[in-house]
Parts: C-alpha cells; structure tokens; sequence
C-alpha cells in the first residue's frame, strides 16, 4: 500500500483487532483510525470500498444479496512512526470460527461498546476468546454523541459480566448532545472537541485545558461541568490505578469514551493505544517460546480462504509472521508435510483490492498464494524444524446432517465438504454406522447458508440439510470416555471429528452438567485438544 512508503523491518509493527457487537460502529472506527494514520484521507473511503465490492465483484455472491462482510482481511495504517496492523473480523451478527481465529493472530484487542448497549452477546463471545489467549484488551466507549447509559454502570457492566478489572484513562465531559469533550487522566487536560458540520470527513479540533482552567465551567455551562467534577472526583477516590502490567496480563482494560462518527475522542484513544499496545510477541511453540528476534523466519497460517476471487479461482492462505524476514518467493519448510515450499504471490489484501509486497516482519500478516497446500494452524519456518502450538478449534454451536440432493453427484459433493472442512469453514464429524452422511458444525447459523451456497456454486452440488438439536459439542478424553460408555448413558450422539477423536454432542448445557458429574474421570474439553 503506499501508507506503507518507508517503513521497513525496523519499523515497530502493533496488530490488533477490534471486538465489538454489531452495530456498535466498529467500520466507523477502523475508517478513522485510517484517518488519524493518514491511511485515507476522507473517512468514508472504507465504507465505500464495501460498497463498491458489493457493486463489482462476483465474489461470494452471498455477502453481495446480504450486505454483509464474512470474511476477514488486514488493513495497515501508518501512527507515529509505527506499523498498526489491523485485522478485520468480520462484522455479522452471526458470526464464525473465521472471526475466532483471526484473534489467534492479533497481539492485543479493542473491545467497542456503544455506550447505549453496553456488553452485547457477541462482544462476551469474543471477549473469551481473548482471554484464553491472554490477549490484553483496551475498551472504547462509543456513540457518546447520542444519550447513553451512566458511564460508571457502564464500567461495572463490564467488571461483573467480564470479569475483568476497568481502568478509565479518560473521562467523558457531557454525554449525548451535550458530549463536549474527555478528560484526560494522565495528563491532567480536558480536550474540548469543536463539531465539524462534514459528519466527520476530516479530523476534529480539538482544544486543551488544564482540569482546573478557570474558562472551563464557562465554555461547558455550569452545570454540566459541576456534574463532570464531581464524577471526576468519584473516580479519584474510588477504583484501581493503572497498570501496564495488569493490562498485558489480560487482568485490566484501559477505558476510554469517545464517538467514532464525529471524531470525538478517536485520536486521544489511539496516541495513547500507540503506547500501549504489545508489540509482536513470542509465540509458543514445539521448542519453546520463538522470540520475534530470532534471526529464522517462523510463520503459521491462521486463516485459509478459497475463490477470494473468482477470476482466477484461488486460494489465499493467510499467514502470520512471528520472527526474522518474510521475502517474496522465498524457500521455506512446510513442518506438516515435511519439505521445502515456495511462498509465491505474497499480498497484502486490503478490503478487496490486493497489493503484492515483497517482504514482511514480525507481526504483519499477509495472504500467499496457495495452491492447496496449506491448513490451518500450518507451521513455516527456515531453520530447524518445529512446530508453533495449535490454533485452537472452537466448539461448534450448530449441528445439521448433510446430504446431496443428486445422490449421482456425490464426487462434488465430497470434494466441496472436504474443501470447506479443510480451509475451517465447518467442522465434520461422522457417526459411526452412518458414515454416508456427514455431520456439520459450525459457529454460527450464517455459516450453514454459505455452506449451501458455496457448495452450489463452487462444486455444482445441491445439498440436503437437516438440522439436529445440539448445541455443545465435547472433545472427550480420560478414563471411561468410550463411545460405548457415554453414548450408551444416553446423554447426547457419540461421534468422531475428522482425526477420528471422540466427541459428544448435547442438546443442553443442562445435559453437559449432568454428563460431567456422573462422568469425574472424563474430560470434556470446548477446544479440540491437539
Ligand atoms: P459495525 O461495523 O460495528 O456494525 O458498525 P458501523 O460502523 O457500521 O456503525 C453502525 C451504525 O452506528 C451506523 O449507522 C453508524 O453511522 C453508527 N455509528 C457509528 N459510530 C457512531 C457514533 O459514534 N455515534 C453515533 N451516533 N452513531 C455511530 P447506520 O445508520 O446503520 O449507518 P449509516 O447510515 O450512518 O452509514
């Protein structure tokens, strides 16, 4: 991209994501953290190139009909001398192992509320993939500009459905049409924002003034800045000072308040995020933890996405760099198959547009051409073999039977399930005795409906579904957990995932609590074990 002009392997890479419900404004933020980062001049250009894609691009014909982003890609602005790598998760409500695994790349995380909202379902459920990657996460408050809830119910929302210790660094001035400004706690400065009549095109003007600035009351009303105060002083008194410690551990959030839509606030939360956020980490692998120093290149796929362009009818593995220097064509060891691998077609993919680059560093991510040779959770290194610890699969929620609707296609049918099984899209299971008929689990429903689609339109195979009552599945190990053992109890089907290892499902979380008591011995794990 041509952000990118002059930065190099020295320059400090950050990649994070942004976890948020629906709606909550995440599009409107990344639009203006690429405007802070001079990655795009007018906001906007975001959604644009959404709707351009919609308009032009016969690619995945269902996100065109529904509007709707599935699938994920980076985007990189330049901050400060800094390289933020930003991956996009994608944006539906409904949403699938795609949006899971795509956190197992990013260092660190924004969580975004809409302040009228506060913890919605789907911020829990990325939430937890978070912290069971101790992936530290700062919180941004959005749609101040609108009436919202009391931000110190906000913040105790967040404590107790969470679980997480919230630290603010700022503090909103005002809230809906009165929303003047934040208080920043570091420096002691309130930033009063002037509202620009271009519905946030451009960056915001913003003013400084110390707490105690005598003009202060005057340039807000009275009112509202006594209330600010004595808020101001509730929060000194009470609540956890912060600490970067904490943070990094995943123990504490950093808060800050803000309205992505008019600017308000963005450019505070992203000098100081700039500070904060952990650069590229070492990962763990098969010997040990791979420092991003290591002079060898190591990278392992997270991501694996099939005809992103139908053109060309391709394949695009998309791979995290964990240390030393990824160059265009270079020779790599593929671990998994155990030999030398060219990396060809390296790209950057920005929405739906593509740069070709020649190298990457630690932390950047980027899609390589791949001509069906990778999978996820794929180790590639130079140097001695070894191999990064498995991407987790995550538990699917949603269970059906899939069959051809043309018994005489079955070949296209079994090579367009593969296919999906393979780049993650779903997960398969098979029931023993009734091998012929796969089971499909997937994360989201949504998931179920590109299936049908994908499999017609790629493969020429109609399928058959028929959805089945479960709604947890369990990777069983441990002493007794056969499936004669725990099928024959009755407490949900006994099957095997595509590595042949024991899975229940259940139809309740009820019927999972009344298998584990009776079964102490068993261990029934959410995460396919590796
Ligand atoms: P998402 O990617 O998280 O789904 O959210 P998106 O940014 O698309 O924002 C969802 C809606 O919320 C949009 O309104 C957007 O303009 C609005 N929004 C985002 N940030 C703010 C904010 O800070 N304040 C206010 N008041 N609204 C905000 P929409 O009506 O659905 O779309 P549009 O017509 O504005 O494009």
């Amino acid at each position: 991209m041509s952000s990118d002009a002059g930065l190099d392997g020295r320059t400090p890479r950050r990649t994070f994501a942004i976890i948020s419900h629906p709606d909550a404004g995440k599009t409107t933020l990344t639009e203006k953290l690429l405007l802070y980062g001079g990655a795009i001049h007018l906001a906007g250009s975001v959604r644009a190139a959404r709707a351009r894609r919609h308009a032009t691009s016969d690619w995945m014909e269902l996100e065109k009909q529904r509007g709707i982003s599935i699938t994920s890609s980076v985007l990189q602005f330049p901050y400060e001398g800094t390289r933020f790598n930003l991956l996009d998760t994608p944006g539906h409500q409904d949403f699938s192992e795609d949006t899971y695994r795509t956190l197992t790349a990013a260092d660190s995380a924004v969580m975004l509320l809409d302040a009228a909202k506060g913890v919605e379902a789907q911020t829990r459920k990325l939430f937890e993939v978070c912290r069971l990657r101790k992936v530290p996460i700062a919180t941004f408050i959005n749609k101040l500009d609108r009436p919202g809830r009391d931000p110190f119910e906000l913040l105790s929302e967040v404590e107790n459905v969470l679980g997480i210790r919230c630290v603010p660094l700022q503090w909103p001035l005002g809230m809906g049409p009165d929303f003047k400004g934040v208080y920043e706690r570091e420096t002691g400065r309130v930033l009063l924002f002037t509202r620009a009549h271009d519905h946030g095109e451009s960056a915001v003007a913003a003013r400084a003034l110390p707490l105690e600035d005598p003009q202060l009351p005057e340039l807000v009303g009275e009112g509202l800045y006594r209330m600010f105060r004595d808020e101001v002083e509730l929060l000194e008194g009470a609540g956890d000072s912060f600490s970067v410690e904490a943070f990094r551990a995943g123990a504490q959030t950093p808060v800050f308040f803000g309205s992505a839509m008019t600017n308000f606030g963005v450019e505070p939360f992203l000098r100081r995020f700039h500070r904060l956020a952990p650069e590229p980490l070492p990962r763990a692998g098969s010997r040990g933890l791979i420092a991003t120093t290591d002079p060898a290149f190591t990278a392992f796929i997270f991501k694996v996405q099939a005809n992103m362009d139908r053109a060309h009818r391709d394949r695009v593995a998309f791979l995290r760099v964990c240390s030393g220097r990824f160059q265009g064509g270079m020779w790599v060891r593929h671990v998994r198959l155990g030999r030398e691998v060219r990396l060809s077609r390296p790209q950057q993919v920005f929405a739906q547009e593509r740069t070709l680059v020649d190298e990457a560093w630690p932390g950047d991510v980027l899609g390589i051409f791949d001509p069906g040779m990778f999978r996820i959770g794929d180790t590639l290194c130079t140097g001695e073999p070894f191999e990064f610890d498995a991407v987790p699969r995550f538990s699917p929620e949603h269970f059906a039977r899939l069959r051809p609707k043309d018994p005489s296609r079955r070949k296209q049918f079994v090579a367009g399930v593969s296919q999906l099984v393979e780049e993650g899209a779903v997960q398969l299971f098979t029931q023993p005795g009734n091998e012929q008929v796969p089971i499909v689990g997937v994360v989201g429903q949504l998931q179920f409906e590109v299936l049908e689609h994908r499999l017609k339109d790629e493969y020429g195979s109609e399928v058959l579904l028929e959805t089945l009552p479960y709604s947890h599945a369990r990777w069983v190990t441990g002493d007794g957990a056969t499936l004669d053992a725990l099928e024959g109890r009755g407490y949900g089907a006994g099957v095997l995932d595509r590595d042949k290892r024991l899975v229940v499902l259940f139809k309740s979380e009820w019927q999972l609590g009344v298998a584990e008591r009776d079964n102490p011995k068993v261990t029934f794990q959410a995460i396919a074990p590796r």
